[in-house]
């Protein structure tokens, strides 16, 4: 048996696998590559991986075998059961100490209960997060990993070498906490996603209906906008995809059905936020206009019979008004990434993981999809204070919110009159001025509580002693220590 050289293991030759073993091999890290279609192994070293230092491995045992120790397999395999199948088979050919990775797509709570597994067993146990799609993977992924801590010592050159860099030469790739949480902060990154996705849509929806914009038009004013604080990732693509002609000269995207699908992360990052009890409403009507959009048929009936403002058109100074569009952008996805952190730390404190909220601005900055200007001045914004509450009150956050609102009010506004969907643009509004009223109207909730179920409720100034009051006769209040609000 020749002398183990693998820094190491990788399962699953899909092509993100494929793309992050170049990369890896790249960087001089000697990869071992399997996969469960053996033939693949074998194509994979004779095509793609032609010329490079990646061996094959015919078997698990082989894999095992060409590692040098302490052993890292990384899996790229589907999320599910096959994660688990595969560190059961890896299992007899491992040593206590040895790390096992998974870098698909999956679910938090499966990665909080492998990790346990593992760590009870002696293993350590990574599951990261890995953004940036199949180019990412090839020259840079934003790697958001988490797990064992005693991990991280041992992946953290390879993981920083082939992670996507910042202009300042900062790898996206930091330690994120522990247990599931590499996979929790990817999936609030995917929520993220639909969020600033919605966002963009929502504005040219405003753009091609209220202000009667030509594509042309359209793609140069994001080509514009690019070049602003809203350059990113996303900002770029949508210029392009407006942009792009059909065979036949015409607008492409004026072509494709307009019902959405979705694969869950966004769904999930909903779902969590109603289980931590936290406000995420914009990415939360993300999800809910996907779900919106794909009941086209029902869509299509209603507006038959479902009537609107009559012949829309709007009357005011379109430049102006477009400033205003890009102003609410902004604004709103100052609000989305509030929520998102807010979100972050909650279940960070619910799960005692330690997130380290700057390194996660630093992963988003480069390699993923929602990559962007922005995310360097929210790492600004948490290396100038780690423990920030919430990104609205940093400074320069409550600067840019305050410069941006009499424009984003009045797309806000104008879209609702006019008829105008915009779910996220409005909830992310509604959600900032509930933020900031030191009174809200739950205190009429709290009576009607009262009133119907006995609920009880608490005095201003009088907080943690519980009354009751007999609404309907005289009986005044009662202060109550046997009713359970
Ligand atoms: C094997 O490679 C194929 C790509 O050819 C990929 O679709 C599959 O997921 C891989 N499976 C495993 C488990 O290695
Ligand atoms: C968007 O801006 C980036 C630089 O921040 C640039 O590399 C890219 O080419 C721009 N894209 C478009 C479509 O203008
Ligand atoms: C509420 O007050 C009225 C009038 O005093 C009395 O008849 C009634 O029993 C009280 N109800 C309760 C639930 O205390």
């Amino acid at each position: 048996m020749a002398e183990a050289t693998g820094d190491i293991g990788l399962i699953g030759l899909a092509v993100m696998g494929q793309n992050l073993i170049l990369n890896m091999d790249d960087h001089g890290y000697t990869v071992v590559a399997y996969n469960r279609t053996v033939s693949k192994v074998d194509d994979f070293l004779a095509q793609e991986a032609k010329g490079t230092k990646v061996q094959g491995a015919h078997s698990i045992e082989e894999l095992c075998k060409k590692l040098k120790a302490p052993r890292k397999v990384m899996l790229l395999v589907k999320a599910g059961q096959a994660v688990d199948d595969f560190i059961e088979q890896l299992l007899p050919h491992l040593e206590k100490g040895d790390l096992i990775i998974d870098g698909g797509n999956s679910h938090y709570p499966d990665t909080n209960r492998r990790c346990k597994y593992l760590q009870d067993k002696g293993f350590l146990f990574v599951g990261t997060g890995v953004s940036g799609g199949e180019e990412g993977a090839r020259y840079g992924p934003s790697l958001m990993p988490g797990g064992t801590p005693e991990a991280w010592p041992l992946i953290k050159d390879i993981f920083q070498a082939v992670a996507a860099k910042t202009e300042e030469g900062e790898p996206c790739c930091d330690w994120v906490g522990e247990g599931g949480s590499g996979h929790y902060v990817k999936m609030v990154h995917n929520g993220i996603e639909y969020g600033d996705m919605q966002i963009l849509a929502e504005a040219y929806d405003i753009m091609k209906n209220l202000l009667k914009m030509s594509y042309d038009d359209m793609a140069a004013t994001f080509t514009e906008w690019n070049k602003s604080e809203l350059d990113s990732f996303l900002v770029e693509i949508t210029a392009l995809v407006l942009a792009f002609k059909d065979e036949d000269g015409s607008p492409l995207v004026e072509k494709i059905r307009d019902a959405a699908g979705q694969k869950g992360t966004g769904k999930w990052t909903a779902i969590s936020a109603l289980d931590l009890g936290i406000p995420v409403t914009l990415v939360s009507e993300a999800v809910f206009a996907r779900c919106l959009s794909a009941l086209k048929d029902e869509r299509v009936a209603a507006s038959k019979i479902l009537r609107g403002p009559e012949n829309v058109q709007f009357s005011g100074d379109k430049k102006a008004f477009l400033d205003d569009i890009k102003q609410a952008i902004y604004a709103a996805k100052i609000i989305s990434y509030a929520q998102g952190f807010m979100e972050l730390r909650a279940a960070g404190d619910e799960s005692k993981w330690n997130l380290n909220f700057g390194g996660i601005a630093l992963m988003w900055r480069g390699g993923c999809i929602i990559r962007s200007a922005f995310l360097r001045d929210i790492n600004n914004a948490f290396k100038t204070k780690p423990d920030l509450k919430n990104l609205l009150l940093d400074p320069f956050f409550t600067k840019a919110i305050h410069r941006a609102l009499p424009h984003y009010r009045r797309v806000a506004s104008q879209a609702m009159l006019l008829g105008v969907p915009v779910p996220a643009l409005t909830s992310a509004l509604s959600f900032y001025d509930g933020y900031r009223s030191a009174r809200v109207p739950a205190n009429l909730l709290q009576a009607q509580r009262d009133f119907f179920g006995a609920h009880t409720y608490e005095l201003e100034g009088k907080t943690g002693t519980w009354v009751h009051t007999n609404w309907t006769g005289r009986g005044g209040r009662v202060a109550s220590s046997t009713y359970n609000a």
